[in-house]
């Protein structure tokens, strides 16, 4: 346990991951408007860019730096498709620290220079996701957590939004990129929301919702199909300001899971319940 607890107290880690994340953002924010074609992986709503693997690359090649025996898991490493992305989990779950990176989270936005995407870097120990950072390079703002000691926005402590019912709540989702299973799912999903709550939001960055939802601009969060590089981060961000983070059937979250529900808690069963009706 003490070892555990001077693991988690180590500023070194924190410092790198916004050290990266910064970096990536700063590149990413330069070459806007300034890259080749992008090219398809999933299916043709699934975009990549030169720059998508660019920042990989730096932000693989910083935390190697400094940390050489630590295991990276960067969604540009990974064959597209859900069979891919679990298999590459499944291989690094032994591993004592992962770091998990999206380069760039809502790729589609930044190929249409709509400014909402984002870096998402985490750091698990054993599994257990231990820093989370979110930055949002277009209105430079830095969402950083550390397990056990709060999540902080431009060093701000953050906490989630006091809504207590649907009805008052501001709700965010995706339109997933697999149009065989995730993508009608959701638009059933959303469907039966949207009478339900305040709003809806569908803004393409799930990393940047997550985020939002700890910051308390949005009451909850929810998507089918994600990947454990576009959740880690903001999963630590919001448990660390006091929310939930599970799955659709509201098992807590791990690094698994892919049908995220995320919410400040007080609307985290009537969400789940409004979900599981479709
Ligand atoms: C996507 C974004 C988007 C979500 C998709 C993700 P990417 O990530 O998070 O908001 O709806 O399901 O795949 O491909 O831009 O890293
Ligand atoms: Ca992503
Ligand atoms: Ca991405």
């Amino acid at each position: 346990m003490e070892e555990r607890e001077s693991i988690i107290g180590s500023k070194s880690f924190t410092a790198v991951a916004v050290n990266c994340a910064s970096k990536a953002g700063e590149w990413i924010k330069s070459r806007i408007g300034r890259f080749a074609e992008p090219d398809l992986k999933y299916s043709m709503h699934d975009l990549v860019t030169e720059v998508d693997k660019g920042s990989e690359r730096l932000i693989r090649n910083l935390i190697g730096t400094h940390f050489p025996t630590h295991s990276f898991l960067g969604e540009e490493g990974v064959e597209p498709g859900p069979d891919a992305s679990a298999l590459a989990l499944e291989r690094v779950s032994d591993a004592e620290y992962l770091w998990i990176v999206d380069p760039i989270d809502g790729t589609t936005n930044y190929v249409h220079g709509f400014p909402f995407f984002s870096v998402s870097i985490a750091l698990a120990y054993r599994g257990q996701v231990i820093v989370g950072v979110v930055y949002d390079p277009s209105r430079d703002e830095l969402f950083v957590a550390e397990k056990g000691k709060g999540a902080y926005v431009h060093g701000k402590p953050m906490s989630v939004s006091r809504e207590a019912t649907l009805r008052q709540s501001l709700v965010a989702t995706g339109l997933p990129a697999d149009h065989e299973f995730a993508l009608p799912k959701n638009l059933k999903q959303i469907e039966a929301l949207a009478p339900r709550v305040r709003n809806l939001r569908v803004a393409g960055s799930a990393a940047l919702h997550m985020a939002y939802v700890a910051a308390g601009r949005l009451s909850g969060f929810w998507e089918i199909g994600l990947n454990s590089w576009d959740l880690a981060a903001g999963a630590l961000l919001i448990q660390e300001a006091g929310g939930v983070v599970s799955d659709q059937s509201g098992e807590p979250y791990q690094l698994g899971v892919r049908h995220v529900l995320a919410s400040n808690g007080r609307i985290h069963e009537e969400l789940k319940e409004a979900l599981a009706q479709v």
